[in-house]
């Protein structure tokens, strides 16, 4: 019996909850080989997982199928309380902001391209379900995901636009039906997007929220471990007010997810006849004023230019261009140093359980 050959078949067998690979996973926590005796040691997160049965299944018709004669043993353990939930997504960043139309699915968008251009692992979560707007910004509009069958359960894998998965409500219901739906199945599209969607392994999953505090928002952090939230929000005054609302659900003491920093978003407009000058269409010094309010740090300012608005309209996002890419570029290099501090300063976020 060769034990490689044994791993390698084994490492086509998918994780129910994950639908990745046991071996990439990291789920084989041994496999040792005494023939006729094959001993293998299996870790799942969730022992009460309802596809246990057809894993346990898979993984000994897998080994008898290369070899007949061989007496599997096979012990399913449940993973350590601390290990991760979604160990194949290192870090989960929200989007977010208070007010509407301030530039979270631009920033979003933008961000994750910049970052897989730095040479990151990126996804992107479009968890606007009132209002999917990444399908247009990435040219998706109208495709479909495929399905894929885990051991019975059927699983999105997201498409890709530009070398990054992407998956949106927008996907699965014309956007016109997105409004109709209420609250309860709302949540429920957000745990879907985690448990039911076959993501890669990221280094960042970056995830486009709608605005304000509601039902999207407390479904997020009950259903994943979020890593932190940037804060959009445009310069004036009233949207500083209605973003330090939406900053401060996730301060609360029993959400707890720490705030990355903020993006001040149409920071200025310079014409191009006039290179030199900036005008401050919508005031002035929100961004910062967020960030002290927040006890966080400004990431960026990105100024109001023609082509982000043009990028965003017609699937080929600023962060593509050369020209235009600069301040999503240094929001990148930005946000990675945030989250490494993030990581020194405060242990992971805890999935947050609400008694209702
Ligand atoms: N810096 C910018 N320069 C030019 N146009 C921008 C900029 N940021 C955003 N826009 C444009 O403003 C509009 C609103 O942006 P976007 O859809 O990203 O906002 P949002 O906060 O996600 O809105 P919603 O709350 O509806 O989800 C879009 O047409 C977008 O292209
Ligand atoms: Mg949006």
């Amino acid at each position: 019996m060769d034990r490689n050959q044994i791993l390698h078949a084994i490492s086509k067998i998918k994780d129910p909850l994950s639908g990745r690979g046991l071996v990439e996973q990291h789920m084989v926590k041994s496999l040792e080989v005494a023939p006729p005796d094959v001993n293998i040691v299996l870790q799942v997160r969730d022992l009460n997982m309802d596809k246990k049965n057809e894993l346990n299944f898979a993984v000994i018709s897998a080994v008898q199928e290369l070899y007949p004669d061989a007496n599997v043993n096979l012990h399913i353990v449940a993973a350590p309380n601390d290990a991760p939930k979604y160990p194949h997504l290192k870090n989960i960043i929200a989007v977010a902001s208070g007010k509407g139309g301030v530039g979270k699915s631009t920033v979003a968008v933008n961000l994750a391209l910049a970052l897989k251009k730095a040479g990151y692992k990126v996804g992107i979560m479009d968890a606007d379900v009132y209002g999917p707007s990444v399908p247009i910004m990435l040219g998706l509009q109208g495709k479909r995901p495929m399905v894929q069958d885990i051991h019975g359960r059927p699983m999105m894998i997201p498409l890709e636009a530009h070398g990054i998965p992407v998956m949106s409500l927008g996907f699965i219901i014309e956007p016109q039906q997105a409004v109709v739906l209420r609250g309860p199945k709302l949540s429920t599209i957000v745990q879907q997007f985690f448990n039911e969607v076959v993501w890669p392994e990221l280094d960042y999953l970056i995830i486009d929220l709608p605005p304000g505090t509601g039902d999207v928002q407390l479904t997020l952090v009950q259903t994943a471990p979020v890593t932190g939230v940037v804060m959009v929000t445009t310069p004036q005054d009233v949207a500083v007010a209605d973003a330090i609302k939406g900053m401060n659900m996730f301060r609360l003491d029993s959400v707890n997810v720490p705030i990355l920093g903020v993006i001040e978003n149409m920071s200025w407009f310079t014409p191009k006849e006039l290179p030199g000058h900036k005008y401050f269409i919508f005031g002035q010094g929100g961004g910062e004023k967020l960030a002290q309010e927040g006890q966080t740090e400004l990431l960026g300012q990105v100024p109001l230019i023609l082509g982000i608005r043009e990028g965003g309209d017609t699937g080929r996002p600023a962060a593509l261009d050369d020209t235009l890419a600069v301040p999503f570029d240094q929001l990148a290099l930005n946000l990675v140093r945030a989250v490494q501090k993030r990581h020194r300063e405060k242990p992971p976020t805890d999935v947050v359980h609400i008694n209702r």
